[in-house]
């Protein structure tokens, strides 16, 4: 099988590459990015071609036409950004992966497309349902829910194609997938990274813990290595077990309020050598959602994914626990571990 990755070089890109060149040899990927940073170390494997492209600027459609199935990764995903430059979100997260769909329906590719858990917006289910929970997004002044949008539009789109086109397509939907090299701990602007990052890079830069609108929200952490395990078994499509299919790829045993997440984080720092005395200066603190954000932003209360469907199709359970995570992300970056 030929795979082609569009933001192969990203969180989940890297992670599936190391997957797929140590456990799946028969395989050969196109990996295509504008960066390679996360990536440089497996780039010398035979398996793998590397092509550092601006999909905003240059074709890849003899890529998609080369491959048997293609993942478009690329995005913007940092929701400080649908706020700053809601434009970009748009160019890159809808208009650059439309294309991509269109060469691929086409060609007649398979594509596994990365919806997200921001479709379901504020809705207010226990649990979200791929099939039944509604999408809930808010004004167009709350600029947030371009990203939202955007994802939820080529959803809709590529199910459509499918309908009419027999495009075969799988979309998953990502819930807070955290792991080593989510995001960059260099920098601690205010929203720089996703959340698991940003209180580590605010620990490292002995700056205070923020609890945007004072850390209520509910999200759900998903282990890298479980995600990439569904993601394994959804490019697998067993018996077509994947076909046609919306997959939520969370793990609801996980959930936890941000501010208890932000009291994990700061308890683990103080086990690692790097980071104990800095840990014991810094303090949680409540934030104004607009002064941190501004004013485009609107913020999810509530957010737990069913994940019955992907037991029941993917034989996939999530396993890793969220101290069992924070704990790999910290050691990937701090070495030295007190248990
Ligand atoms: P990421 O930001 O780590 O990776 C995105 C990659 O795309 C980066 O390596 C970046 O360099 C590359 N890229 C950006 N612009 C490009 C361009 N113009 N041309 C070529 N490459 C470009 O994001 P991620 O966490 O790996 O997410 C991958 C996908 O999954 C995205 O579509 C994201 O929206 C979706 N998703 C992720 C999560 C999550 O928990 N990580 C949750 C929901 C959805
Ligand atoms: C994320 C991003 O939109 C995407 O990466 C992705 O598609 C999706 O959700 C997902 O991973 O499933 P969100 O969970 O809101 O959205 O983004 P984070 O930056 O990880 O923030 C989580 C929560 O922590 C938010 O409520 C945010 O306000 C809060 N936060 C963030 C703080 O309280 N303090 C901070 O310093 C940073």
């Amino acid at each position: 099988m030929k795979i082609l990755i569009v933001g192969a070089g990203g969180f989940i890109g890297g992670h599936l590459l190391e997957e797929i060149l140590k456990n799946h040899r028969n395989w050969h990927v196109i990996a295509i990015d504008i960066n390679a940073d996360k990536i440089s170390h497996l780039l010398a494997d035979e398996n793998i071609n590397f092509f550092k492209i601006d999909i905003l600027q240059d074709s890849i459609e003899k890529h998609v036409r080369d491959c048997d199935v293609v993942l478009p990764l690329a995005a913007i995903a940092s929701p400080a950004v649908y706020v700053t430059d809601p434009l970009r979100v748009f160019e890159l997260d809808f208009e650059a992966n439309l294309q991509i769909i269109k060469w691929a329906v086409k060609y007649e590719k398979r594509v596994i497309f990365p919806s997200t858990s921001e479709v379901y917006g504020m809705c207010e289910d226990e649990e979200f349902r791929e099939d039944e929970s509604n999408c809930v997004t808010g004004p167009v002044c709350k600029q947030r829910w371009i990203y939202s949008c955007s994802k939820q539009m080529l959803d809709r789109v590529i199910y459509a194609h499918g309908l009419k086109n027999n495009l075969n397509y799988t979309l998953f939907r990502p819930f807070n997938w955290i792991g080593p090299k989510l995001d960059d701990i260099s920098n601690s602007d205010n929203g720089s990274s996703r959340v698991v990052t940003q209180f580590l890079s605010n620990i490292v830069h002995e700056k205070d813990i923020k609890l945007v609108g004072g850390g209520n929200q509910i999200r759900s952490f998903t282990d890298v290595s479980d995600a990439i395990g569904a993601l394994i078994k959804i490019i697998k499509n067993e018996n077509n077990c994947a076909t046609r299919q919306i997959f939520n790829i969370g793990n609801p045993n996980n959930q936890a309020s941000i501010k208890n997440l932000a009291h994990e984080i700061l308890d683990l720092a103080k086990k690692y050598d790097r980071l104990k005395s800095l840990a014991e200066k810094i303090k949680i603190v409540e934030i104004n959602p607009h002064e941190y954000y501004g004013k485009g932003y609107q913020d999810v209360a509530y957010r737990v994914p069913s994940i019955e469907r992907a037991e029941a199709l993917l034989q996939w359970k999530p396993k890793v626990p969220l101290k069992e995570s924070l704990q790999k992300i910290m050691d990937s970056l701090f070495k030295t571990t007190s248990k």
